[in-house]
């Protein structure tokens, strides 16, 4: 989704190089478009583009802007395409007030119209040109900056973060959100404010974060907050641990395959929320029922939640797509607890099922972002200990999402054997990286693959249909997940010569029935790609190629460890493809939209 940043100095130093440090570090949340507005001699100097970030700071050379504030912007495209017109900062018609936006105004048409009517004329096809225009309009009317904003707020409708300035009042940033995540960094050399807590990490780590309706005034003195009646809000100020590195590629080609290879540390972080949990589940108390919520991979790390709750704690437990939430809601009660799996906590679909959930039912939200809205609105959190994920594809996140299932459903059915089993999954992951040649050299075979199936059984099963995804959304070949059994009932249909049919088949209960689904699909020509315990030799007879996970890894907390190969696949077989598996077309890492 979009990603917005700001800042305004202390010293009359030149604020681009900043803002454009800044902004390059939310790359993920948009990269069709890139925009700056600084302010300097009276007026706003703008630069923008279509165009990834680095392509179109070779044309405009971006850091080369006077003014020591302004704002910024990245675009994933909802409303117009992505093109120089469409991209933000979007400007009144006198040029006196710039604004950066993420999320969507629903109403825009009818204000367009409206401003129209009042001989306002538009320039581009997006939703976020009615704020400046509405802020002009409200400023010419005798409103200062800020009382313009919340003139603004007042009549549009939708999801936003916004921030803006203006050539009338100089020397002040004014941002607002609603439904769209904000956050304000207090630094050394100034202030600031961003969609998320990598853009500003290296320069603050002292952050406010404003509520619905809140108004923060940026200057070069400071913050002030203020509320919907213009009251002063004392706002807390929570201080972030992650490290500017953390952020960074350090070194790998791209994000994804560093935050793979950090699975083993996200993994033992996470193990350390036990205590944390313990007390979730003291506090909770009786429960007749566990609803999962959450979307993507988050979904996935849900369904496995299912399995492992309802076989080890014996509660009856469902999984519900955040987006059909609302649909299904009818049925919680107060013995009901709502778990909403998110990394970014931030996705629109799973807030709104929130919000309903929150009604009648204990909620519950893992989430990756420490501060962000999931954490903030639901009644206790679990955070996963990954640090900033900044590849669009979750990886470390989901197994940090994993693990805190695994300590929730293990403490919940006191399950010590599981507890003990869990300190092991650090090391079990770094072995299978251990083998990352191999499955890159591996990966080459499948470069001529339109399709590819994903096998599971049981606990299996969701790792199948999380390893078809990664593979679809990097490298835009056709993955489908299966249920290793549900095979027969259509889709064996599809098993042609040589489809590659990658079966998840780790040693355990399961194993027999998942090995005559092997057998199935071998004998219609499928190339087999297997991946299970080292020394198998019954599955070295039958599989095309095998990539061995260390036997010791059971059946229960395979999904831990058994996703790894499956991403190191996707992303060999992307970079095969030529494409970049940190920012796949079409897809963000945050989707604060409906
Ligand atoms: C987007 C991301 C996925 C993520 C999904 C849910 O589609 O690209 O990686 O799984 O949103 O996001 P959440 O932040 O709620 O886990």
């Amino acid at each position: 989704m979009c990603g917005i940043v700001g800042c305004i100095l202390k010293e009359d130093d030149d604020v681009a190089p900043i803002l454009f440090d800044c902004i390059s570090k939310l790359e993920y949340r948009g990269y069709d478009s890139i925009g700056l507005a600084t302010f300097d001699g009276g007026k706003i100097h703008i630069k923008k583009d279509k165009g990834k970030i680095e392509e179109v700071d070779k044309s405009l050379n971006l850091t080369d802007m006077p003014g020591n504030f302004g704002i910024a912007h990245v675009r994933w495209a909802t409303h117009g395409d992505p093109s120089k017109l469409n991209s933000h900062p979007h400007v009144d018609e006198e040029n006196t007030v710039a604004v950066v936006h993420n999320g969507i105004i629903e109403n825009y048409l009818e204000i367009k119209e409206e401003l129209i009517g009042e001989g306002h004329r538009f320039k581009s096809e997006t939703d976020t040109e009615v704020i400046p225009h509405l802020i002009q309009k409200f400023m010419d009317e005798g409103n200062d900056l800020e009382h313009a904003v919340r003139k603004t707020i007042g009549v549009i409708e939708g999801a936003y973060a916004i921030a803006a300035i203006s050539v009338n009042e100089p020397d002040k940033i004014v941002a607002t959100r609603k439904d769209s995540p904000l956050i304000i960094g207090l630094g050394e050399n100034g202030y600031y404010l961003a969609s998320d807590s990598p853009a500003i990490l290296k320069y603050a780590k002292d952050i406010i974060y404003p509520e619905k309706g809140e108004i923060a005034i940026l200057d070069k003195t400071g913050v002030v907050v203020h509320d919907e009646f213009d009251n002063a809000v004392n706002k807390e100020i929570e201080t972030i641990n992650w490290t500017p590195e953390m952020a960074e590629k350090e070194g790998y080609e791209h994000f994804m395959i560093k935050e793979i290879n950090e699975q083993a540390t996200a993994v033992r972080n996470t193990l350390t929320q036990r205590e944390n949990i313990q007390n979730i589940i003291d506090e909770v108390g009786d429960l007749q029922r566990i609803c999962f919520v959450a979307c993507g991979t988050s979904y996935h790390a849900s369904l496995t939640g299912k399995y492992l709750i309802e076989s080890l704690a014996g509660i009856p437990t469902d999984v519900i797509l955040a987006s059909e939430f609302k649909y299904s809601a009818n049925t919680l009660n107060d013995k009901t607890l709502v778990v909403f799996i998110s990394q970014s906590g931030e996705t629109a679909d799973s807030l709104k099922a929130l919000d309903v959930a929150n009604k009648t039912s204990k909620t519950l939200g893992i989430v990756n972002v420490a501060g962000s809205a999931i954490t903030r609105r639901a009644d206790y959190v679990i955070q996963t200990q990954a640090g900033p994920e900044i590849g669009v594809a979750a990886t470390k996140t989901y197994v940090a999402q994993l693990t805190s299932i695994y300590l929730f459903a293990a403490l919940l059915a006191s399950d010590e054997e599981l507890l003990n089993d869990l300190d092991n999954v650090p090391d079990f992951i770094d072995e299978v990286l251990l083998q990352n040649d191999l499955i890159e050299e591996l990966s080459k075979r499948y470069n001529y693959a339109r399709d590819f199936f994903y096998l599971g059984r049981g606990y299996s099963y969701p790792t199948a249909l999380e390893g078809a995804l990664k593979l679809k959304e990097i490298s835009y070949i056709h993955g489908e997940g299966y249920a290793a059994g549900e095979l027969k009932h259509g889709p064996l249909a599809l098993i042609d010569e040589g489809i590659p049919v990658v079966v998840i088949i780790p040693p355990g209960d399961n194993y027999r029935k998942t090995m005559s689904n092997l057998e199935e699909v071998k004998s219609r020509g499928a190339n087999v790609l297997a991946i299970g315990a080292e020394g198998d030799e019954s599955l070295e007879s039958k599989a095309n190629a095998i990539i061995s996970i260390n036997p010791d890894v059971k059946e229960i907390i395979a999904p831990l460890v058994y996703i790894v190969p499956l991403q190191l696949i996707a992303y060999y077989i992307t970079l095969e493809k030529g494409h970049d598996p940190d920012k796949p077309k079409n897809l963000a890492k945050c989707v604060t939209v409906e």
